[in-house]
């Protein structure tokens, strides 16, 4: 401890704490259509993810742990919190013609009034999210038992 090499004050610094020019750092995604949701060439990011039918599931109890008490557990906007004061969101089949991307970007930025999620939920699981919106609640292409299933 004595004889380790430490910074003291007044002291000549005897090692280097510049950071490398291309570090990352721990935690943080630095693509920017991780970060915001938006491609670089404009318009929203495609999901860099291939769900598999198994995984549509999860992304309904992610949703409804996240996004029903609002939006509604068939994006209705008629959530449970919405006859307390909450601003009613719009109904997701207005919507409808949306990519997956816009409910990505919803959910990474927060929309208006509602927060982002970008500290909440990993950015896999909101595009899960934003995947079992598109496929269960707007294509309606889902899988009967995604819906027969009983979540908690
Ligand atoms: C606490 C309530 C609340 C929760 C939870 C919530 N939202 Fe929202 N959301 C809103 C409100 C309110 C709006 C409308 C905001 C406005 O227009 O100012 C909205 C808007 C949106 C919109 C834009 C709809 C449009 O009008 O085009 C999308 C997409 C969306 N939310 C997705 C999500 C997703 C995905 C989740 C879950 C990760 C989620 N929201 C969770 C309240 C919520």
């Amino acid at each position: 401890m004595w004889d380790q090499p430490k910074v003291k004050a007044f002291r000549e610094t005897p090692v280097s704490l510049a950071f490398p020019e291309d570090r990352v750092a721990f935690g943080e995604n630095l693509d920017p259509a991780v970060r915001t949701g938006l491609a670089p060439e404009g318009g929203f990011a495609a999901s860099p993810y291939v769900f598999p039918e198994e995984e549509l599931l999860r992304g309904r109890v992610l949703y409804e742990s996240f996004c029903a008490v609002c939006h509604g557990a068939r994006g209705e906007g008629d959530g449970r919190v919405v006859p307390l004061g909450m601003p009613r969101p719009r109904p997701f089949p207005e919507v409808a013609e949306m990519p997956e991307g816009y409910f990505y970007f919803a959910a990474t930025n927060g929309f208006g009034r509602m927060f982002s999620y970008q500290g909440r939920i990993p950015q896999r699981e909101r595009w899960l999210i934003a995947h079992y919106i598109r496929r269960c609640l707007l294509d309606e292409v889902c899988p009967e038992e995604v819906f027969r299933a009983e979540v908690h």
